[in-house]
């Protein structure tokens, strides 16, 4: 075999192993949205000191817990999270840990995270009165809207850059006729 020949074969090789997982239709790498939010580099946790987190998930986490404060303060919104602001008023704060484990898994899982796994009820069981009682009523197109918007407010509490929340906005967009059952 030629030298050149070599080198050509050598190329084809590399140009093959570089063609992996996040491919889009042209072969291209594409870098998930859960890896330009930080991925997996490790940083401290900063309600946690001593403990470790994945970058990616911290900030997914901080935007969930900031998008719940909204919600609470949302006169439109906080009627469909009775229960849990029930339980919050009477100084249980349990199911607010879940929630906020379940919605941070949710959306590791959903931008391309690999560690992580979500364990709740799928979207449309979750929004499903009958099927999730936390859901105090069924969800309009416009409480989807609004429900959007407190992630938005939530995520720009968070510094996200505006490009990467148009791409979680693009997300949750995906999801709207399993949640929105009125
Ligand atoms: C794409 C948008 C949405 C996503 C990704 C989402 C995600 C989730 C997840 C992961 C859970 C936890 C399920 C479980 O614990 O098994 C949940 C619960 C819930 N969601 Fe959504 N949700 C969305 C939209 C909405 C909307 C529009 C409303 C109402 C306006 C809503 C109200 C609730 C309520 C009340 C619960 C139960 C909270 C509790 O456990 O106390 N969600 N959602």
């Amino acid at each position: 075999m030629t030298k050149f020949k070599l080198i050509a074969l050598l190329m084809l090789f590399a140009l093959g192993f570089s063609a992996c997982d996040n491919d889009d239709d042209d072969g291209m790498q594409v870098e998930s949205l859960y890896s330009k939010l930080g991925g997996t580099t490790m940083v401290e946790d900063p309600t946690d000191p001593g403990n470790m987190i994945e970058q990616g998930r911290l900030g997914l986490r901080s935007v969930v817990d900031s998008t719940i404060f909204v919600i609470a303060a949302d006169p439109d919104l906080s009627p469909f999270f009775a229960p849990l602001l029930m339980e919050l008023g009477n100084g249980n704060t349990n199911n607010l840990a879940v929630l906020s484990k379940n919605l941070t898994d949710f959306f590791c899982v959903a931008t391309g995270a690999e560690n992580f796994a979500y364990n709740g009820l799928n979207m449309r069981d979750a929004h499903d009165p009958a099927q999730n009682p936390r859901m105090a009523m069924k969800s309009s197109d416009q409480d989807f809207d609004n429900f959007v918007g407190a992630v938005v407010t939530g995520a720009t509490q968070n510094n996200v850059p505006t490009e990467l929340i148009q791409e979680v906005g693009e997300l949750l967009e995906t999801l709207r006729s399993d949640v929105v059952q009125q």
